[in-house]
């Protein structure tokens, strides 16, 4: 197997670290993860992605008119990278019709909440405020909703009487490096 990715993410970049290392460790044997794509020059990931020198394509929402402006440019380099499987780690951006066009169905999301419940920003938060007694980590398919696509895997947290909010955010991220590059793989070995 040969398979080519490209991990989306604008913020800390810590699920496309564990993807990394999960690449490198072998533990997705026959998988490489050829482009990381973030819109925000500024964040955190970037500082990873240079010192991993994996190849990148890091732009400003703002240099292009509209939002299928820089999607025609991510299409061309998902393209000429060869990418098989895109995974969104953090992209705090809906995905628009010129990517979803190509891509529906081999586009993937992780979000931190057993979707449906608690689409959107801070899923962590908004379960903490509700007082849930779980919560937990999806991975779905990508379509044009916020967070709305057909769920492929989904894995339970519990908040503990003693939990905070940060103690359950810890939990919760450390599942998600298990549980996204398991998702991957187990992908990739059904397309
Ligand atoms: C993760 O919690 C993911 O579920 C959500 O954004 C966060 C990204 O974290 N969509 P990181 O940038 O990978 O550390």
């Amino acid at each position: 197997m040969n398979m080519r990715i490209a991990v989306f993410a604008s913020g800390r970049g810590s699920n496309l670290l564990a993807i990394h290392d999960a690449v490198i460790s072998g533990k997705l044997e026959g998988i490489s993860l050829d482009l990381a794509v973030c819109d925000r020059p500024d964040a955190p990931v970037v500082d990873l992605v240079h010192k991993r020198n994996i190849p990148d394509f890091i732009f400003c929402p703002k240099d292009y008119a509209d939002k299928n402006g820089f999607e025609t440019v991510i299409a061309e380099k998902l393209a000429e990278a060869k990418i098989g499987l895109v995974v969104l780690a953090g992209y705090m951006r809906l995905v628009g019709a010129v990517l979803l066009e190509k891509w529906e169905g081999r586009m993937i999301n992780l979000h931190p909440s057993l979707l449906p419940a608690f689409p959107g920003k801070d899923a962590i938060g908004q379960a903490w405020r509700a007082g849930v007694k779980e919560t937990g980590v999806t991975v779905h398919f990508v379509d044009a909703g916020m967070d709305t696509g057909r769920i492929y895997l989904q894995q339970k947290v519990t908040v503990d009487p003693d939990d905070t909010e940060e103690s359950l955010s810890e939990k919760i991220h450390l599942l998600e490096h298990k549980l996204l590059p398991d998702a991957i793989l187990k992908i990739i070995q059904e397309m």
